[in-house]
């Protein structure tokens, strides 16, 4: 990556904050500007910040003159469940901010980073191994916003000569922060219920199955497209990257290896439901392996024991 700061949007969000902490880890605490229009737990670290609502110009464009800014990880964005109740706002913060920030980035010769999603596929994309070129034809708002998304990184790119890149990721696990309201979070909650002791109410039928990854395998995903050699990306933008992909049943039940007596029932919520049925089941991450060497660490076995020992570590009474 140039020599310049690295702003990263959104970071008080569930990818934030564990991003900006690994960003200041390898490149320093100074160099890693964070922003949002909320204030970030304190688990980020020391460190600027700045408020920046991405859907004034003016906002980003101050932070990236201000800390002298060559690249950024532009992560805020309103998620699939919360976009499918606030459509309109929605748009106005995913592509009004993504267009404000290429924008800027085209002013100031910034790099940027935008994380895509699995919900850019659609009812219509393979749902078995999605390649990674293939039909995107969402039927979600948020998925929508991710489509276009990707193509304006990659217009800004051919025809601007900026350093876009991206990832089109999975749902993510986390024991750091709350996930922010996908269709995803209930992989996330199920956890917490598990570490308590309570039972665990899932808002998807148990056979669902989802591409999904451990956050530590994402945040470092992250940062080595970013540091990949230009000339060895073909795609860019929106690469594929998969771990592995698992039902609630199964993750359940690998959870009662650790926990025999969790239990789970489901309750569908038919909104959720609905996002989940336009998604893929695996998706097909050989683009991504062949262009910048990507491979995952985490299998379900590995993140289950991992989240189920981290969070018993962090609960009360511990
Ligand atoms: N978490 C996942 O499982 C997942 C999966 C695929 C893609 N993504 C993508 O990764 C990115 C970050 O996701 P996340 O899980 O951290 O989301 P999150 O909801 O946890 O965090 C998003 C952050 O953006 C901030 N924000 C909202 N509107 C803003 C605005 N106008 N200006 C500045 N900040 C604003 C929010 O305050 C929040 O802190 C998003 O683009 C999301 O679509 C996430």
């Amino acid at each position: 990556m140039n020599e310049r700061r690295i702003l990263v949007t959104g970071a008080a969000g569930q990818i934030g904050s564990e991003l900006v902490p690994a960003l200041r880890a390898r490149y320093g605490a100074d160099r890693v500007v964070a922003s949002d229009v909320r204030l970030p737990a304190s688990s980020i670290g020391d460190g600027p910040f700045e408020h920046v609502d991405c859907t004034h110009i003016r906002e980003i464009d101050y932070a990236v003159r201000r800390w002298d800014v060559g690249t950024v990880f532009h992560l805020a964005a309103l998620l699939s469940a919360v976009a499918e109740e606030r459509p309109r706002v929605a748009w106005e913060v995913n592509m009004g901010g993504l267009y404000r920030v290429l924008e800027v980035a085209r002013s100031h010769g910034c790099a940027v980073f935008l994380p895509s999603s699995i919900g850019a596929f659609g009812p219509s994309t393979p749902a078995e191994s999605a390649p990674q070129d293939t039909l995107q034809r969402p039927t979600t708002m948020y998925g929508i916003t991710k489509v276009a998304s990707e193509l304006l990184c990659d217009y800004y790119h051919d025809r601007f000569g900026i350093d876009t890149r991206g990832l089109r990721l999975p749902g993510l696990v986390s024991h750091v922060a709350p996930p922010g309201g996908g269709t995803t979070d209930w992989a996330v909650d199920i956890f917490h219920r598990a570490v308590r002791g309570e039972r665990y109410v899932c808002f998807l039928r148990d056979d669902t199955r989802l591409p999904m990854m451990y956050m530590p395998d994402a945040i470092r995903a992250f940062m080595e497209l970013m540091e990949a050699p230009a000339e060895a990306l073909v795609h860019r933008n929106a690469f594929n990257i998969a771990a592995m992909s698992f039902t609630p049943a199964e993750l359940h039940a690998e959870i009662r290896r650790h926990r025999s007596g969790f239990e789970m029932t489901c309750e569908v919520d038919p909104v959720r439901q609905a996002i989940a049925d336009s998604w893929p089941e695996s998706i097909d991450d050989s683009a991504a392996r062949a262009e910048w060497g990507w491979r995952p660490e985490f299998d379900l076995p590995a993140m289950t024991a991992d989240m189920l020992e981290k969070l018993s570590a962090s609960a009360p009474g511990a």
